[in-house]
């Protein structure tokens, strides 16, 4: 296939025939870093998916100009080659299979007789067979990554979402039921989420994803300290009535006997070595005091999951300005992710929002405003960063 030659060229080639356009320096440099292009197929589906194509095919479709300056469009195009190779390479890429014999030479004659190489591309773009591929392309389906909007077009994970009775309307995109979808859809993913599941919340609160998860594994154990300014301030997450009257919490009807609220320092765990599934926490250790607090949490974590098991966590990542309370810089997610015993599933994708950029929230000012997945104190501009470590 196309994307296993990942050479410059080929990417260089990708992005115009894809995109109608050059990747810049960044681009190209994560693309050959293997950050976007990790697997085969990677490199397409990144663009196919983005929005960028997105807003070209629209305007294809209705009859809009999608480039701003077509001749240098068609400068970009001439550039890739005599016209057969051209047209192989835009079947290649385009359609994903080798050109067939009367296409290829129906759009040879086309070009020998004067025809623009970009009205090539948007015939292909525009075709049936096209929009059928274009349709069962999944978007970004990695696990560990910053709070990805694109996940919003991703058909398997909408289901989760909805699921948890969470709309999906792009509109009221935010962190928090990223985080809930994400775990389930990683936790899925990579097996550790089954009927016979045993699983650990770590500064738990009330989430409504341990309702959700309550129905789905055979046991759920929520634990948090439930005290000081938690019990207050914001949601409430540390109201430790939810000890007494767990029901009064719940979104939906759950299984009442596959769920146990316990006050607890996520710290100091008070389990046996290797007793769960999977253990997750969730934009809370961050509050357990600085780089050190959190370490220790993942290093207990780590310590009561079963050989093979899942820790999965989200927590605030610093994506410019100066260090802040309770989020972490990302040398700080470097270390915290590189405890003995521990292993990443794959590289954390730091790059979404180079790719999906979006105008932070500014917290103090308007703190319910949505789309609400990249936010800032200040100058201090952050987001969700979602991992997953396997216990080797
Ligand atoms: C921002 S809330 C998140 C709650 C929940 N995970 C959610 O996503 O809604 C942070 C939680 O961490 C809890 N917490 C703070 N320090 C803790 C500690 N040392 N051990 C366990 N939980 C703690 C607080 O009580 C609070 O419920």
């Amino acid at each position: 296939m196309a994307t296993d030659r990942r050479g410059a060229g080929s990417v260089v080639e990708a992005y115009w025939l894809i995109l109608g356009r050059a990747p810049t320096a960044l681009e190209l440099d994560d693309e050959l870093r293997g950050h976007l292009n990790q697997s085969p197929g990677a490199l397409l589906r990144g663009l196919l998916s983005s929005p960028e194509f997105d807003r070209l095919r629209t305007a294809w479709q209705a009859g809009r100009p999608a480039h701003a300056d077509d001749d240098a469009l068609e400068r970009g195009l001439l550039a890739l080659g005599p016209d057969d190779a051209f047209v192989r390479r835009a079947y290649d890429w385009i359609l994903g299979r080798p050109a067939d014999a009367a296409g290829a030479a129906h759009y040879a004659r086309r070009l020998a007789e004067g025809e623009r190489r970009a009205n090539v591309v948007r015939a292909l773009v525009l075709s049936n067979e096209f929009t059928r591929r274009w349709r069962s392309v999944p978007r970004d389906s990695q696990l560990c990554e910053l709070a990805n909007p694109a996940k919003w077009d991703n058909d398997e994970w909408l289901a989760i979402l909805r699921s948890l009775g969470l709309s999906d309307e792009k509109l009221l995109m935010h962190r928090k039921p990223y985080e809930f979808a994400q775990l389930i859809y990683g936790c899925r993913r990579l097996g550790a989420l089954r009927e016979d599941s045993v699983v650990l919340s770590v500064g738990a609160g009330h989430e409504l994803v341990l309702y959700w998860l309550a129905n789905h594994a055979r046991r759920v154990v929520a634990t948090d300290m439930y005290e000081g300014v938690w019990q207050a301030v914001q949601g409430r997450e540390g109201d430790p009535d939810v000890l007494r009257r767990p029901e009064q919490y719940a979104p939906f009807a759950y299984r009442q006997e596959a769920l146990d609220f316990m006050k607890m320092d996520g710290r100091q765990l008070a389990f046996r070595p290797g007793s769960f599934d999977i253990a997750y926490s969730l934009s809370s250790i961050e509050h357990f005091g600085g780089v050190d607090g959190a370490a220790a949490t993942i290093r207990d974590m780590g310590r009561v999951l079963k050989a093979g098991g899942i820790l999965a966590l989200a927590t605030e990542y610093v994506l410019a300005g100066p260090p802040h309370e309770e989020t972490f810089q990302p040398s700080e997610i470097a270390a915290l992710v590189g405890q003995p015993g521990l292993e990443l599933v794959e590289p954390i994708d730091d790059q979404v929002f180079r790719r999906y950029p979006v105008t932070p929230v500014d917290l103090y000012r308007e703190p319910y405003q949505t789309p609400h997945m990249v936010v800032r104190f200040n100058d201090t501009v952050f987001t969700t960063v979602m991992i997953f470590l396997r216990k080797t």
